[in-house]
């Protein structure tokens, strides 16, 4: 049932070409509307009703969440808040019948997840859940559901599952500006070609795993690791950080790139590796200076750029180069190469890959 891999995770990473197809399966059009969801219960002018827009998940999830954000913020220009399940239920969350709050999760029955969907539901949200799993809890109980078509997810660490929360989450942020007017048509059809294109570059991308195995061999026996990005890069660092931590055990953090002089720069010493993402054209250059930064700590960085941007290898020890895509669909090809590392520096030290320690595929308690 592993097809032939060596574990469910590097299957699932694998299977993200074909994911990516079912997810965008007869949901791009290639005019207005662009993006054809007709699941959902919204209407277009409920869509413009909204004054913001709330995000909760948990885990990998929660990470998928910050990039929805950034998507959202960006092309349907509402103001959004991304937060844990576990905090936001806590937090008197201000919640109005304007609010639209999106709950993601894989499972569907992550209970912190379910329980902070009942209380936007009880405080009169719309809420939409977007989720691998008909049938599952959180489909049932949302006023609005959007499948992300994965097909089953069975190691612990979460790979077509956020990809595919990235896919859906570009959708609906799409959908939303095309019913609220927010962003000319000019600038949605590139996107919509890009978003077109992803998984044939996913599967380009994966060709070239065994780049990433053998830097994972270079950093598997180090005590820590730091990753660091600006914008949407920052959001893919925290994701490649909890993957590596949850499968090879190998302490590390994500930073803000612009946010390491803060304090965190003074963990960096001779040596310490660094996966720097420099994906984004508008925060290239400041992302290049915190490289240069990092670099004069004595850190050894690995740059992950898109083709098409000036060359990253002229700063960075070694470099990744991912597609050319449009900036805020990176996320989607540049998290690849962190699943990747995650996984080949598990199987290095020899870890159980698939079923990490202290964790469970679903979390169904709070
Ligand atoms: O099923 P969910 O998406 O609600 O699960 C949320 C998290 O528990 C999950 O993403 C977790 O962080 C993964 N093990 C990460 O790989």
């Amino acid at each position: 049932e592993k097809d032939g891999y060596a574990h469910f995770m590097l299957k699932e990473i694998h299977e993200q070409p074909a994911a990516y197809r079912r997810a965008l399966a007869g949901r791009l059009l290639t005019g207005y509307p662009w993006v054809y969801l007709p699941e959902l219960q919204l209407t277009a002018e409920r869509l413009r009703q909204f004054r913001s827009v709330h995000i909760v998940a948990c885990g990998t999830a929660y990470h998928a969440g910050l990039v929805g954000q950034t998507a959202i913020e960006r092309w349907a220009r509402l103001p959004v808040l991304t937060d844990v399940a576990s905090e936001y239920r806590y937090r008197q969350p201000l919640i109005t019948p304007e609010t639209l709050v999106i709950v993601v999760s894989q499972s569907g029955e992550t209970a912190d997840t379910l329980a902070a969907m009942r209380e936007a539901r009880r405080q009169g949200a719309h809420v939409l859940a977007i989720t691998n799993v008909v049938g599952s809890t959180a489909a049932r109980e949302a006023d609005d559901v959007l499948f992300t078509c994965a097909g089953p997810e069975i190691s612990v660490a979460s790979t077509k599952a956020y990809t595919t929360q990235l896919l859906v989450l570009y959708l609906f942020a799409l959908h939303m500006a095309c019913a609220r007017g927010t962003l000319p048509a000019e600038e949605i059809g590139p996107i919509v070609e890009a978003l077109g294109r992803l998984p044939e570059q996913a599967a380009a991308l994966l060709e070239r795993a065994d780049d990433v195995a053998d830097y994972a061999q270079s950093i598997a026996w180090q005590e820590h690791l730091f990753f660091i990005g600006r914008g949407a890069d920052y959001a893919v660092a925290m994701e490649g950080s909890l993957k590596l931590k949850e499968i090879s055990y190998i302490h590390s953090e994500a930073y803000a790139a612009g946010e390491l002089k803060h304090g965190t720069l003074a963990l960096i010493e001779e040596g310490t590796p660094v996966v720097a993402l420099a994906t984004q054209p508008e925060l290239y250059e400041k992302t290049v200076s915190n490289i240069k930064e990092v670099i004069a700590r004595g850190a050894q960085v690995l740059g992950i750029a898109a083709a098409g941007q000036p060359d990253l290898s002229v700063h960075a020890h070694r470099t990744l180069t991912i597609p050319d895509t449009h900036p805020m669909l990176a996320p989607a090809l540049a998290v690849i190469p962190l699943q990747l590392l995650a996984y080949y520096a598990s199987v290095t030290l020899g870890h159980d890959v698939d079923k990490p320690r202290n964790l469970a595929k679903s979390v169904t308690v709070e």
